[in-house]
């Protein structure tokens, strides 16, 4: 039961959606159950060292989230994209518009944060990589969805996943806390160009939620803090004032929410979806 009427036939792109447990995927689906007709995205093959091989949303992987998304009775196609390349996303845009003659809404979620280390210990290379995907990527969609917006005249929704690395540092991560962080700015600095025409641009940030790479950052962070797993799971749950760590489906709500009109006078937001546990 959709609990956004008017999202329904809306075109929408979810980058980075071909993950299994990925908010991505949670997101795609979300916006599929609402009506939306929807494009599931994501690198498909490996590319370099950046992601560890087995957490690569996968041609296959995309394949899954469309088949599951038709199977509920849902409209959905995949693209292969790599936000990398600006052209790679260009032609994400040009093929959803060719297939379904708009776009309404862009979702720029696909990220990394496999590249953690101390900050002395920190490379060149990571950082280009995590600021290249996180950032560089985020306005590659950001860019691309606006052009066909604004051509469209009818206003449109672009909703950036942050973190709360956004708000807040986090120990071993710069380059992840600097791209998400920089999310923000872009955000705002979007929605200020992007408002005259309608579009709203806001960033949602979650906290910790055990998708594939969430699952990785829970081995990480209990091994770099001297902790077992449970201990700090437990320690996690003990300063999140709603007492659980985010769920794939607090972040579709969230997603459905700015998508929808529901939303039409919020922009420039970036909005905590962390049970309390951020508050600025
Ligand atoms: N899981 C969490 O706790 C958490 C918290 C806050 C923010 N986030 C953010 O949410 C987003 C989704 O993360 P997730 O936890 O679902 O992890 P995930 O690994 O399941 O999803 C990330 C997706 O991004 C894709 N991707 C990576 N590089 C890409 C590229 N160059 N081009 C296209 N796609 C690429 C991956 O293939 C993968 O499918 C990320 O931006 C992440 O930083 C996650």
């Amino acid at each position: 039961m959709p609990t956004y009427p008017d999202l329904k036939g809306k075109v929408a792109i979810v980058t980075g959606s071909g993950r299994a447990k990925g908010l991505g995927e949670a997101m795609v689906k979300r916006l599929a159950a609402e009506g939306c007709r929807v494009v599931v995205s994501d690198i498909g093959a490996p590319r370099g060292a950046e992601i560890p091989a087995d957490a690569i949303g996968t041609a296959s992987g995309i394949d899954q989230v469309v088949a599951e998304i038709r199977a509920a009775g849902g409209e959905a196609i995949g693209i292969a994209c790599d936000v990398l390349e600006e052209t790679s996303v260009k032609a994400l845009v040009d093929q959803a518009v060719a297939h379904f003659g708009r776009l309404d809404i862009m979702v720029n979620n696909a990220g990394i944060g496999y590249l953690m280390k101390p900050l002395v210990e920190m490379d060149q290379a990571s950082w280009d990589a995590v600021l290249g995907v996180n950032l560089r990527g985020v306005f590659f969609g950001v860019k691309h969805a606006a052009i066909r917006m604004i051509a469209q005249g009818e206003g449109g929704r672009i909703i950036n996943i942050g973190s709360q690395a956004s708000k807040s540092g986090f120990p071993f991560a710069a380059p992840y806390v600097s791209s998400k962080h920089g999310v923000v700015g872009l955000t705002r600095t979007a929605a200020i160009e992007l408002g005259p025409h309608r579009i709203t641009v806001n960033t949602i940030c979650p906290n910790h939620v055990t998708t594939g790479l969430g699952a990785w950052q829970n081995k990480y962070f209990s091994a770099a803090t001297g902790r077992n797993e449970d201990t700090y799971l437990k320690d996690m749950r003990a300063r999140i004032p709603l007492g659980r760590p985010g769920l794939q489906d607090d972040i579709a709500k969230a997603c459905a929410f700015l998508a929808s009109s529901q939303a039409d006078y919020v922009t420039g937001e970036a909005m905590n979806v962390s049970g309390g546990e951020e508050y600025h």
